[in-house]
């Protein structure tokens, strides 16, 4: 039975789609079965595996509000794992969500964990209904945050985030969910970035995962390159950040 790991903040632009997409790349290659969930209207994991989000139908709007099963619009990447990619209908599916529906995607890919090892579900920046089905499905929940580009006393965001929202609001769904922070955006030879997951480490200690993702131009290139960074660059440092993190993951989940 597949363990999900949701990669999620609500803060924009932390690295989410870019630790989902490369991780699974490199659990992929070390021959773990994959699917990635892209539940973004801005379709980036997608764009980002080579699949053009205005060519997907039936899509996940199907899956979430028509009953079409999920490994319908399964597809296969370049890549060694799986997609459900997203489409130009997100937005829909997101305006239809209703409180108490942040269980379905739980439900939804419930008939594929025997499928698979791992799905990584890249989630959208925000409070809205598709980032918190992206929570509750979680097993493991990963929160990517920028070590570069936020302030040291943006560790408090981080706090409101998993304690408004984790640890109160979805007590019951979550009692087994494990969660890490994963620094993202890390700029070794300055204070800062250290300074951000050093004061992180005094708040959350073990919760703070080792590995560092490296702030290197090399994944907007893998972005536009269409490619992971693992597949474009193995050797580069950002491409074995990924590898060591997915080492953990399958070492630890
Ligand atoms: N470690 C890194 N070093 C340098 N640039 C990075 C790194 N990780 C991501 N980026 C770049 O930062 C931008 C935002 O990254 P990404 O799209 O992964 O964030 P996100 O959290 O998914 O954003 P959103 O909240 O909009 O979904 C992208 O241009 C990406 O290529
Ligand atoms: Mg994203």
């Amino acid at each position: 039975m597949s363990k999900v790991i949701s990669f999620s903040i609500f803060k924009g632009g932390t690295g989410k789609t870019t630790s989902t997409v490369n991780t699974a790349a490199a659990l992929a290659e070390r021959g773990k079965r994959v699917l990635l969930v892209d539940l973004d209207q801005q379709a980036s994991a997608t764009r980002y595996v080579g699949i053009d989000p205005d060519r997907i139908n039936p899509s996940l709007y199907h899956v979430f509000l028509k009953q079409v099963p999920a490994n319908v619009i399964k597809q296969p990447t370049a890549f060694g794992f799986d997609v459900l990619p997203s489409s130009s209908l997100m937005a829909a599916i997101e305006e239809s969500l209703e409180r108490g529906d942040e269980i379905l995607l739980r439900e939804i890919l419930r008939p594929l964990r025997d499928d698979y090892d791992y799905i990584l579900v890249d989630t959208p920046p925000g409070k809205a209904g598709l980032a918190f089905n992206g929570i509750v499905a979680a097993d493991l929940l990963i929160v990517p945050a920028s070590a570069e580009r936020m302030a040291i006393d943006g560790v408090s965001d981080l706090v409101n985030h998993v304690q408004s929202i984790i640890w109160h609001r979805y007590r019951d769904e979550l009692n087994e969910q494990e969660i890490r922070i994963l620094f993202t955006m890390y700029k070794a030879g300055t204070n800062h970035s250290p300074g951000v997951v050093q004061a992180t480490k005094k708040i959350y200690g073990g919760n703070v995962l080792d590995t560092l993702i490296p702030e290197t131009v090399e994944f907007p290139r893998s972005f536009d390159m269409k490619m992971p960074i693992t597949v474009m660059s193995p050797h580069h440092i950002g491409a074995q950040a990924y590898k060591r993190f997915a080492d953990w993951i399958i070492q630890h989940a």
